[in-house]
Protein backbone atom coordinates (compact mmCIF):
# COMPACT_ATOMS: atom_id res chain seq x y z
CA UNK A 1 0.00 0.00 0.00
CA UNK A 2 1.68 3.19 -1.00
CA UNK A 3 1.79 5.66 1.77
CA UNK A 4 0.19 8.84 2.18
CA UNK A 5 1.17 12.11 4.17
CA UNK A 6 -1.21 14.79 5.09
CA UNK A 7 -0.49 18.61 5.79
CA UNK A 8 -2.97 20.23 7.89
CA UNK A 9 -2.34 23.91 7.87
CA UNK A 10 -3.40 26.85 10.51
CA UNK A 11 -6.26 28.35 9.67
CA UNK A 12 -7.48 31.99 9.11
CA UNK A 13 -11.36 32.37 9.08
CA UNK A 14 -13.97 30.22 11.32
CA UNK A 15 -15.61 26.78 10.08
CA UNK A 16 -18.86 26.67 8.47
CA UNK A 17 -21.12 24.51 6.87
CA UNK A 18 -23.46 22.22 6.98
CA UNK A 19 -22.03 17.97 6.81
CA UNK A 20 -23.55 14.88 6.20
CA UNK A 21 -21.25 12.27 7.76
CA UNK A 22 -20.82 8.58 5.95
CA UNK A 23 -22.57 5.86 7.85
CA UNK A 24 -21.85 4.23 10.99
CA UNK A 25 -19.11 1.54 10.89
CA UNK A 26 -19.97 -0.26 13.90
CA UNK A 27 -23.86 -0.47 12.11
CA UNK A 28 -22.84 -1.21 8.62
CA UNK A 29 -20.63 -4.00 9.94
CA UNK A 30 -23.64 -5.75 11.92
CA UNK A 31 -26.47 -5.15 8.97
CA UNK A 32 -23.91 -7.28 6.26
CA UNK A 33 -23.68 -10.14 9.14
CA UNK A 34 -27.15 -10.00 9.77
CA UNK A 35 -28.13 -9.67 6.45
CA UNK A 36 -26.22 -12.22 5.29
CA UNK A 37 -27.48 -14.90 8.12
CA UNK A 38 -31.56 -13.77 7.26
CA UNK A 39 -33.90 -15.54 5.45
CA UNK A 40 -34.87 -13.09 2.19
CA UNK A 41 -33.44 -10.31 1.08
CA UNK A 42 -32.67 -6.77 3.06
CA UNK A 43 -32.04 -3.35 1.79
CA UNK A 44 -29.21 -1.39 3.65
CA UNK A 45 -29.07 2.34 3.45
CA UNK A 46 -26.49 4.28 4.64
CA UNK A 47 -23.64 1.41 4.38
CA UNK A 48 -20.67 3.16 5.25
CA UNK A 49 -18.01 2.63 1.84
CA UNK A 50 -15.27 2.46 4.39
CA UNK A 51 -12.23 -0.45 3.85
CA UNK A 52 -13.16 -2.20 6.97
CA UNK A 53 -16.70 -2.91 6.22
CA UNK A 54 -16.36 -3.63 2.60
CA UNK A 55 -13.98 -6.20 3.80
CA UNK A 56 -16.81 -7.61 5.96
CA UNK A 57 -19.23 -7.40 3.30
CA UNK A 58 -16.86 -8.78 0.81
CA UNK A 59 -16.35 -12.46 3.09
CA UNK A 60 -19.95 -12.99 2.98
CA UNK A 61 -19.59 -12.96 -0.70
CA UNK A 62 -17.13 -15.37 -0.64
CA UNK A 63 -18.67 -17.59 1.71
CA UNK A 64 -21.93 -17.46 -0.96
CA UNK A 65 -23.77 -14.82 0.10
CA UNK A 66 -25.24 -12.36 -3.09
CA UNK A 67 -24.92 -8.63 -2.98
CA UNK A 68 -25.71 -5.41 -4.86
CA UNK A 69 -24.72 -2.22 -4.81
CA UNK A 70 -27.26 -0.16 -6.63
CA UNK A 71 -25.71 2.90 -5.33
CA UNK A 72 -22.95 3.82 -3.28
CA UNK A 73 -24.14 3.77 0.12
CA UNK A 74 -26.92 1.13 -0.48
CA UNK A 75 -26.49 -2.80 -0.36
CA UNK A 76 -28.99 -5.20 -1.23
CA UNK A 77 -28.50 -8.42 0.55
CA UNK A 78 -29.75 -11.63 -0.47
CA UNK A 79 -29.40 -13.34 2.65
CA UNK A 80 -28.99 -17.40 2.89
CA UNK A 81 -30.22 -18.19 6.51
CA UNK A 82 -28.36 -18.70 9.59
CA UNK A 83 -27.35 -22.23 8.08
CA UNK A 84 -26.61 -21.72 4.82
CA UNK A 85 -23.20 -19.66 4.78
CA UNK A 86 -20.77 -21.74 2.50
CA UNK A 87 -17.33 -22.75 3.21
CA UNK A 88 -15.51 -19.74 1.10
CA UNK A 89 -12.07 -21.09 -0.94
CA UNK A 90 -9.55 -18.81 0.64
CA UNK A 91 -8.51 -17.04 3.89
CA UNK A 92 -11.14 -14.76 5.03
CA UNK A 93 -9.62 -11.13 4.69
CA UNK A 94 -10.69 -8.34 7.46
CA UNK A 95 -8.16 -5.80 6.93
CA UNK A 96 -7.67 -3.48 9.60
CA UNK A 97 -11.39 -3.95 11.41
CA UNK A 98 -11.11 -5.30 14.56
CA UNK A 99 -14.75 -5.35 14.52
CA UNK A 100 -14.92 -7.83 11.59
CA UNK A 101 -12.86 -10.48 12.93
CA UNK A 102 -14.12 -10.78 16.44
CA UNK A 103 -17.44 -10.49 15.17
CA UNK A 104 -16.67 -13.52 12.38
CA UNK A 105 -15.01 -15.64 15.11
CA UNK A 106 -18.48 -15.50 16.96
CA UNK A 107 -20.10 -16.25 13.61
CA UNK A 108 -17.71 -19.05 11.81
CA UNK A 109 -17.58 -20.79 15.55
CA UNK A 110 -21.01 -21.86 14.20
CA UNK A 111 -20.51 -23.27 11.37
CA UNK A 112 -20.10 -26.22 9.81
CA UNK A 113 -16.88 -25.84 8.12
CA UNK A 114 -13.31 -24.48 8.28
CA UNK A 115 -12.51 -21.19 8.51
CA UNK A 116 -9.16 -18.73 8.82
CA UNK A 117 -9.61 -15.05 9.46
CA UNK A 118 -6.36 -12.71 8.65
CA UNK A 119 -6.00 -8.84 8.80
CA UNK A 120 -3.46 -6.18 8.18
CA UNK A 121 -0.07 -5.56 9.76
CA UNK A 122 -2.32 -3.65 12.67
CA UNK A 123 -5.12 -6.26 13.16
CA UNK A 124 -2.65 -9.57 13.11
CA UNK A 125 -0.56 -7.82 16.31
CA UNK A 126 -4.25 -7.38 18.39
CA UNK A 127 -5.48 -9.50 21.15
CA UNK A 128 -7.87 -12.23 20.60
CA UNK A 129 -7.83 -14.22 23.58
CA UNK A 130 -10.60 -12.02 24.88
CA UNK A 131 -13.11 -13.70 22.35
CA UNK A 132 -11.52 -16.86 21.43
CA UNK A 133 -11.36 -17.41 25.67
CA UNK A 134 -14.92 -17.52 26.01
CA UNK A 135 -15.89 -18.91 22.17
CA UNK A 136 -13.96 -22.28 23.62
CA UNK A 137 -15.95 -22.28 26.85
CA UNK A 138 -19.22 -22.59 24.60
CA UNK A 139 -17.08 -25.72 22.87
CA UNK A 140 -15.54 -23.91 19.95
CA UNK A 141 -11.89 -24.79 18.57
CA UNK A 142 -10.29 -21.92 17.02
CA UNK A 143 -6.51 -22.03 16.88
CA UNK A 144 -4.63 -18.70 17.16
CA UNK A 145 -1.14 -17.35 17.05
CA UNK A 146 0.18 -16.64 20.08
CA UNK A 147 -3.64 -14.90 21.09
CA UNK A 148 -3.39 -13.14 17.58
CA UNK A 149 -4.82 -13.55 14.32
CA UNK A 150 -4.63 -15.17 11.73
CA UNK A 151 -7.33 -17.43 13.72
CA UNK A 152 -8.29 -20.98 12.44
CA UNK A 153 -12.10 -21.75 12.97
CA UNK A 154 -12.70 -25.57 13.16
CA UNK A 155 -16.11 -26.39 11.81
CA UNK A 156 -18.96 -28.86 13.27
CA UNK A 157 -18.31 -27.88 16.81
CA UNK A 158 -21.22 -28.76 18.98
CA UNK A 159 -21.52 -25.21 20.79
CA UNK A 160 -23.46 -24.36 24.58
CA UNK A 161 -24.79 -21.44 25.62
CA UNK A 162 -22.86 -19.81 28.70
CA UNK A 163 -23.61 -17.38 30.94
CA UNK A 164 -20.20 -14.62 30.89
CA UNK A 165 -18.72 -10.99 31.56
CA UNK A 166 -16.08 -9.93 29.94
CA UNK A 167 -13.17 -9.14 32.19
CA UNK A 168 -12.94 -5.81 29.49
CA UNK A 169 -15.69 -3.20 28.74
CA UNK A 170 -15.89 -4.60 24.72
CA UNK A 171 -19.11 -4.50 22.45
CA UNK A 172 -16.95 -7.43 20.29
CA UNK A 173 -16.09 -9.55 22.80
CA UNK A 174 -20.32 -9.46 23.70
CA UNK A 175 -21.40 -9.79 20.29
CA UNK A 176 -19.06 -12.32 19.49
CA UNK A 177 -19.90 -14.35 22.43
CA UNK A 178 -24.38 -13.36 21.18
CA UNK A 179 -23.45 -14.52 17.96
CA UNK A 180 -21.97 -18.11 18.59
CA UNK A 181 -25.00 -17.91 21.25
CA UNK A 182 -27.05 -17.99 17.68
CA UNK A 183 -25.75 -21.40 16.98
CA UNK A 184 -25.64 -22.94 20.56
CA UNK A 185 -27.86 -24.77 22.56
CA UNK A 186 -30.05 -23.35 25.70
CA UNK A 187 -29.07 -19.95 26.58
CA UNK A 188 -26.16 -17.26 26.29
CA UNK A 189 -26.02 -14.52 28.31
CA UNK A 190 -23.66 -11.52 28.89
CA UNK A 191 -23.50 -9.42 31.75
CA UNK A 192 -21.41 -6.54 31.44
CA UNK A 193 -19.84 -4.64 34.41
CA UNK A 194 -19.78 -1.58 32.00
CA UNK A 195 -22.33 -1.40 29.46
CA UNK A 196 -21.13 -1.16 25.91
CA UNK A 197 -22.92 -0.41 22.43
CA UNK A 198 -25.77 -2.07 22.34
CA UNK A 199 -26.46 -2.40 18.67
CA UNK A 200 -25.94 -6.25 18.28
CA UNK A 201 -28.83 -6.71 20.47
CA UNK A 202 -31.26 -4.07 18.48
CA UNK A 203 -30.12 -5.85 15.12
CA UNK A 204 -31.19 -9.24 16.15
CA UNK A 205 -34.42 -8.24 17.83
CA UNK A 206 -35.03 -5.78 14.24
CA UNK A 207 -34.55 -8.97 12.45
CA UNK A 208 -36.85 -10.94 14.86
CA UNK A 209 -34.66 -12.84 16.77
CA UNK A 210 -35.91 -13.13 20.52
CA UNK A 211 -33.68 -11.13 22.86
CA UNK A 212 -34.14 -9.73 26.08
CA UNK A 213 -31.57 -6.80 27.10
CA UNK A 214 -31.10 -3.83 29.37
CA UNK A 215 -28.30 -2.15 29.51
CA UNK A 216 -25.31 -4.34 31.27
CA UNK A 217 -27.15 -7.47 29.93
CA UNK A 218 -28.34 -9.67 27.34
CA UNK A 219 -29.64 -12.98 26.76
CA UNK A 220 -30.44 -15.21 24.40
CA UNK A 221 -31.07 -18.92 23.19
CA UNK A 222 -30.28 -20.69 19.96
CA UNK A 223 -31.55 -22.14 17.04
CA UNK A 224 -34.43 -19.61 15.80
CA UNK A 225 -34.34 -17.78 12.68
CA UNK A 226 -33.50 -14.19 11.12
CA UNK A 227 -36.01 -12.31 9.06
CA UNK A 228 -34.89 -10.30 6.43
CA UNK A 229 -35.37 -6.29 7.14
CA UNK A 230 -34.25 -3.00 5.68
CA UNK A 231 -31.76 -1.13 8.08
CA UNK A 232 -30.97 2.74 7.55
CA UNK A 233 -27.84 3.32 9.24
CA UNK A 234 -27.22 6.49 10.69
CA UNK A 235 -24.60 8.75 10.76
CA UNK A 236 -21.53 7.97 12.36
CA UNK A 237 -21.05 9.77 15.77
CA UNK A 238 -17.26 8.63 16.00
CA UNK A 239 -16.64 10.07 12.29
CA UNK A 240 -19.02 13.29 13.33
CA UNK A 241 -16.69 13.82 16.48
CA UNK A 242 -13.93 15.03 14.60
CA UNK A 243 -15.70 17.77 12.80
CA UNK A 244 -17.40 18.23 16.64
CA UNK A 245 -13.89 18.84 18.28
CA UNK A 246 -13.13 21.11 14.98
CA UNK A 247 -15.41 23.58 15.48
CA UNK A 248 -14.95 23.98 19.11
CA UNK A 249 -11.19 24.98 18.77
CA UNK A 250 -11.38 26.83 15.62
CA UNK A 251 -12.79 30.35 17.24
CA UNK A 252 -16.08 31.77 15.30
CA UNK A 253 -16.49 28.32 13.80
CA UNK A 254 -20.24 27.06 13.54
CA UNK A 255 -20.83 23.53 12.08
CA UNK A 256 -24.67 21.77 11.37
CA UNK A 257 -23.67 17.44 11.14
CA UNK A 258 -26.79 16.05 9.93
CA UNK A 259 -28.75 12.81 11.38
CA UNK A 260 -26.15 11.99 13.47
CA UNK A 261 -26.28 8.25 15.32
CA UNK A 262 -26.78 9.69 18.85
CA UNK A 263 -26.84 5.96 20.86
CA UNK A 264 -26.30 6.77 24.36
CA UNK A 265 -23.45 3.92 24.41
CA UNK A 266 -21.52 6.33 21.36
CA UNK A 267 -21.98 10.10 23.03
CA UNK A 268 -19.32 10.49 26.23
CA UNK A 269 -17.46 12.83 24.11
CA UNK A 270 -20.38 15.23 24.30
CA UNK A 271 -20.35 14.55 27.92
CA UNK A 272 -16.40 15.14 27.80
CA UNK A 273 -16.43 18.45 25.88
CA UNK A 274 -19.50 19.90 27.91
CA UNK A 275 -17.82 19.46 30.56
CA UNK A 276 -15.20 21.31 29.26
CA UNK A 277 -16.91 24.09 28.21
CA UNK A 278 -18.00 23.60 24.85
CA UNK A 279 -20.89 24.60 23.06
CA UNK A 280 -22.83 21.97 21.38
CA UNK A 281 -26.60 21.77 20.65
CA UNK A 282 -28.76 19.05 19.59
CA UNK A 283 -31.74 19.69 16.98
CA UNK A 284 -34.74 17.50 15.52
CA UNK A 285 -34.09 14.74 17.79
CA UNK A 286 -35.82 11.70 16.32
CA UNK A 287 -35.79 7.85 15.79
CA UNK A 288 -34.56 6.07 12.54
CA UNK A 289 -34.03 2.71 12.09
CA UNK A 290 -34.89 2.32 15.44
CA UNK A 291 -31.46 4.50 16.74
CA UNK A 292 -32.26 8.18 18.25
CA UNK A 293 -30.63 10.22 15.80
CA UNK A 294 -30.42 13.88 15.22
CA UNK A 295 -28.52 17.14 13.79
CA UNK A 296 -25.63 18.51 16.19
CA UNK A 297 -24.61 22.29 16.25
CA UNK A 298 -20.68 22.79 17.32
CA UNK A 299 -20.18 26.76 18.17
CA UNK A 300 -16.10 27.38 19.08
CA UNK A 301 -16.25 28.03 22.74
CA UNK A 302 -13.35 28.36 24.78
CA UNK A 303 -12.26 25.27 26.89
CA UNK A 304 -10.89 24.84 29.83
CA UNK A 305 -9.57 21.12 30.95
CA UNK A 306 -11.41 18.83 32.90
CA UNK A 307 -11.20 15.46 34.94
CA UNK A 308 -12.54 12.83 32.70
CA UNK A 309 -14.87 10.51 34.86
CA UNK A 310 -13.61 6.71 34.30
CA UNK A 311 -17.64 6.04 34.09
CA UNK A 312 -17.67 7.84 30.61
CA UNK A 313 -14.65 5.95 29.22
CA UNK A 314 -16.86 3.22 27.51
CA UNK A 315 -19.12 5.29 25.78
CA UNK A 316 -16.41 7.50 24.23
CA UNK A 317 -13.93 4.91 23.70
CA UNK A 318 -13.30 5.74 19.72
CA UNK A 319 -12.90 9.31 20.68
CA UNK A 320 -10.19 9.86 22.62
CA UNK A 321 -7.68 10.74 19.49
CA UNK A 322 -9.81 14.09 19.53
CA UNK A 323 -10.44 14.63 22.96
CA UNK A 324 -6.48 14.68 23.56
CA UNK A 325 -6.76 17.72 20.33
CA UNK A 326 -9.93 19.25 22.52
CA UNK A 327 -7.25 18.98 25.55
CA UNK A 328 -4.02 20.32 23.81
CA UNK A 329 -5.77 23.82 23.20
CA UNK A 330 -7.69 23.75 26.79
CA UNK A 331 -6.81 26.92 29.13
CA UNK A 332 -5.81 23.92 31.63
CA UNK A 333 -4.52 20.12 32.31
CA UNK A 334 -6.90 17.79 31.04
CA UNK A 335 -6.71 13.96 32.97
CA UNK A 336 -7.75 10.65 31.39
CA UNK A 337 -7.64 7.21 33.84
CA UNK A 338 -8.95 4.42 33.02
CA UNK A 339 -8.53 3.64 29.45
CA UNK A 340 -6.08 1.32 28.96
CA UNK A 341 -8.12 -0.60 26.53
CA UNK A 342 -6.68 2.61 23.81
CA UNK A 343 -3.33 0.46 24.06
CA UNK A 344 -4.78 -2.30 22.23
CA UNK A 345 -7.16 -0.44 19.50
CA UNK A 346 -5.55 0.18 15.83
CA UNK A 347 -2.45 1.30 17.63
CA UNK A 348 -1.60 2.01 21.13
CA UNK A 349 -3.67 5.38 21.42
CA UNK A 350 -2.46 6.42 24.18
CA UNK A 351 1.37 6.52 23.21
CA UNK A 352 0.43 8.01 19.30
CA UNK A 353 -1.42 10.46 20.74
CA UNK A 354 1.23 11.61 23.64
CA UNK A 355 4.44 11.47 21.13
CA UNK A 356 2.84 13.41 18.08
CA UNK A 357 1.22 16.46 20.48
CA UNK A 358 4.97 16.79 22.69
CA UNK A 359 6.35 17.10 18.71
CA UNK A 360 3.71 20.01 18.87
CA UNK A 361 5.07 21.06 21.99
CA UNK A 362 2.55 19.86 24.49
CA UNK A 363 3.21 18.50 27.71
CA UNK A 364 2.04 14.74 28.01
CA UNK A 365 2.32 12.78 30.89
CA UNK A 366 1.18 9.49 29.79
CA UNK A 367 0.32 6.57 32.35
CA UNK A 368 -0.17 2.52 32.28
CA UNK A 369 -4.42 3.51 31.49
CA UNK A 370 -4.41 7.55 30.97
CA UNK A 371 -2.58 10.74 30.55
CA UNK A 372 -2.48 14.19 31.44
CA UNK A 373 -2.40 16.72 28.63
CA UNK A 374 -1.65 20.39 29.78
CA UNK A 375 -2.71 22.34 27.16
CA UNK A 376 -1.31 25.59 25.96
CA UNK A 377 -0.26 26.90 22.81
CA UNK A 378 0.08 24.04 19.73
CA UNK A 379 3.37 24.44 17.51
CA UNK A 380 3.93 23.05 14.01
CA UNK A 381 5.59 19.76 13.21
CA UNK A 382 6.11 15.99 11.48
CA UNK A 383 3.97 13.79 13.85
CA UNK A 384 3.24 9.68 13.00
CA UNK A 385 -0.41 8.73 12.74
CA UNK A 386 1.36 5.23 12.77
CA UNK A 387 -1.08 3.43 10.03
CA UNK A 388 -3.86 4.13 12.30
CA UNK A 389 -7.26 6.31 10.96
CA UNK A 390 -8.11 7.62 14.00
CA UNK A 391 -4.86 9.37 15.26
CA UNK A 392 -4.18 11.14 11.32
CA UNK A 393 -7.98 12.36 11.72
CA UNK A 394 -6.96 13.79 15.13
CA UNK A 395 -3.82 15.65 14.25
CA UNK A 396 -5.27 17.31 11.24
CA UNK A 397 -7.27 19.11 13.66
CA UNK A 398 -4.27 19.82 15.56
CA UNK A 399 -2.88 21.32 12.44
CA UNK A 400 -6.52 24.21 12.02
CA UNK A 401 -4.89 25.52 15.82
CA UNK A 402 -1.56 25.20 15.28
CA UNK A 403 1.26 28.45 14.73
CA UNK A 404 2.27 26.28 11.84
CA UNK A 405 1.95 23.36 9.61
CA UNK A 406 1.60 20.11 10.74
CA UNK A 407 2.18 17.06 8.49
CA UNK A 408 1.16 13.97 9.22
CA UNK A 409 2.73 10.54 8.05
CA UNK A 410 0.86 7.43 7.00
CA UNK A 411 -2.64 8.50 6.54
CA UNK A 412 -4.27 5.96 4.16
CA UNK A 413 -5.77 3.99 6.63
CA UNK A 414 -8.57 7.07 7.02
CA UNK A 415 -10.25 5.27 4.47
CA UNK A 416 -11.17 2.51 6.43
CA UNK A 417 -13.77 4.03 8.36
CA UNK A 418 -13.90 7.72 6.42
CA UNK A 419 -13.36 7.50 3.08
CA UNK A 420 -14.38 11.20 2.36
CA UNK A 421 -12.79 12.71 5.44
CA UNK A 422 -10.66 15.01 3.29
CA UNK A 423 -13.88 16.49 0.80
CA UNK A 424 -15.92 16.92 3.58
CA UNK A 425 -12.80 18.91 5.77
CA UNK A 426 -12.34 21.13 2.91
CA UNK A 427 -15.99 21.66 2.17
CA UNK A 428 -15.78 23.55 5.92
CA UNK A 429 -12.67 25.18 5.82
CA UNK A 430 -10.18 23.43 6.72
CA UNK A 431 -6.46 23.99 4.89
CA UNK A 432 -5.88 20.25 4.22
CA UNK A 433 -3.72 18.83 1.53
CA UNK A 434 -1.77 15.44 0.45
CA UNK A 435 1.73 15.65 0.15
CA UNK A 436 3.96 13.00 -2.10
C1 LIG B 1 -16.91 -1.69 18.20
C2 LIG B 1 -16.54 -1.80 19.52
C3 LIG B 1 -15.41 -1.07 20.11
C4 LIG B 1 -14.95 0.09 19.23
C5 LIG B 1 -14.86 -0.30 17.79
C6 LIG B 1 -16.21 -0.78 17.27
C7 LIG B 1 -18.07 -2.47 17.72
O1 LIG B 1 -14.31 -1.96 20.27
O2 LIG B 1 -13.70 0.57 19.68
O3 LIG B 1 -14.42 0.79 16.99
O4 LIG B 1 -18.55 -2.19 16.59
O5 LIG B 1 -18.52 -3.37 18.43
P1 LIG B 1 -14.11 -2.85 21.61
O6 LIG B 1 -15.16 -3.89 21.64
O7 LIG B 1 -12.73 -3.44 21.47
O8 LIG B 1 -14.20 -1.86 22.74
Amino acid sequence: MTVIDWTSHPVHAPLKGELTIPGDKSVSHRAMMFGALADGRSTVRGFLEGEDTRATARMFASMGVRMEAPQPGVRIVHGVGIEGLRASEGALDCGNAGTGMRLMAGVLAGQAFDSTLVGDASLSSRPMRRVTDPLASMGARIDTHDGKPPLRVHGGAKLKGIRYTPPVASAQVKSAVLLAGLYADGETCVIEQHPTRDYTERMLAAFGWPIEFSPGKATLTGGHRLRATDIEVPADFSSAAFFIVAASIVPGSTLRLHSVGLNPRRTGLLEALRLMGADIAIENRRESGGEPVGDIIVRYARLHGAVIPEAVVPDMIDEFPALFVAAAVADSPTTISGAAELRVKESDRLAAMANGLRILGVAVDETPDGATIHGGRLGGGRVEAVGDHRIAMSFVLAGLVAAAPVTIGDCENVATSFPNFMDLARDCGFDLAQVH
